[in-house]
């Protein structure tokens, strides 16, 4: 039973995240530290994506939002950019039947028109495939950039606006919201970043403005279950005021 297991780990299943963000960092010097090349530290990374996509099926969190490749990580190495890509697109085709069968939806976020046409075949399938499942949404995050995504919100609010089927007045935090990739989805509750750096390098730079923020210094490949159950358990303990006080 769904209680047990929240009893064993110690977790209020009331006071769980609805929406998770995870900047998944780390592999590059995971594979440094094993004499290994970094596209084997990405490899070992797509098995921790996994884990994290069944941990957060199992903890009932019905959004979990990936960093998996962000508009920057196209001036990596050629030869980099192309593993990543086939990797994605691999982990796609054999994790889809996967996602389906628990009931995960799958939804990209970002220039999906820059990835390979390969990738975007695959992906398209699964999302059509997932497309009517409801326990969870799996968001990927592929050449994505925050200032992207606005600068586009921006530009499509103002072409409206031109058109006259947007009034000024009408522009509002709302309204902006609705024109971002995440659109009709809640913010993030919380956000993890692995690898230790401090900083949230141009990742949902509107939706995060009242996430709790986890950094982890583990490297993302080295990420497990149980880190992931310690940082559950410590966004319960927060006080999540949204910069208002709360009187007792
Ligand atoms: C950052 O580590 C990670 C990435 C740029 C890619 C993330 C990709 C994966 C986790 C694997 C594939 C993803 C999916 C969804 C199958 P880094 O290379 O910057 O590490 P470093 O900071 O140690 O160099």
């Amino acid at each position: 039973m769904k209680s047990d297991l929240f009893a064993k780990i110690n977790i209020d299943p009331v006071k769980l995240p609805v929406h998770v963000a995870i900047i998944m960092d780390g592999n590059g010097r995971w594979a440094k530290k094993r004499l290994m090349n970094r596209i084997m530290g990405h490899e070992k990374g797509a098995e921790t994506v996994r884990t994290v996509i069944t941990s957060c099926r199992e903890f009932e969190i019905k959004i979990l939002t990936l960093y998996a490749f962000s508009t920057e990580n196209w001036s990596r190495p050629q030869k980099e950019v192309n593993a990543l890509m086939k990797l994605l697109e691999k982990f796609i085709q054999s994790e889809k039947d996967e996602l389906h069968n628990k009931n995960i939806k799958l939804n990209v976020i970002g220039q999906k028109e820059r990835l390979p046409e390969e990738v975007r075949e695959e992906l398209d399938s699964a999302i059509e495939r997932t497309k009517d499942n409801n326990k969870m949404t799996l968001n990927l995050a592929l050449s994505y950039g925050a200032r992207e995504e606005i600068t586009r919100a921006v530009r499509k609010i103002a072409y409206e606006a031109e058109q006259g089927k947007v009034s000024l007045e009408d522009i509002d935090e709302a309204m902006i919201s609705r024109y971002l990739y995440t659109a009709d989805r809640p913010d993030p509750d919380l956000l993890i970043r692995t690898g230790g750096e401090m900083r949230v390098s141009n990742f949902l730079l509107w939706q995060i403005a009242y996430s709790e923020l986890f950094i982890s210094k583990t490297l993302w490949p080295d990420f497990k279950r149980n880190e992931f159950i310690d940082i559950l358990q410590d966004y319960q303990k927060r006080d999540r005021r949204f910069g208002k006080v709360i009187c007792s």
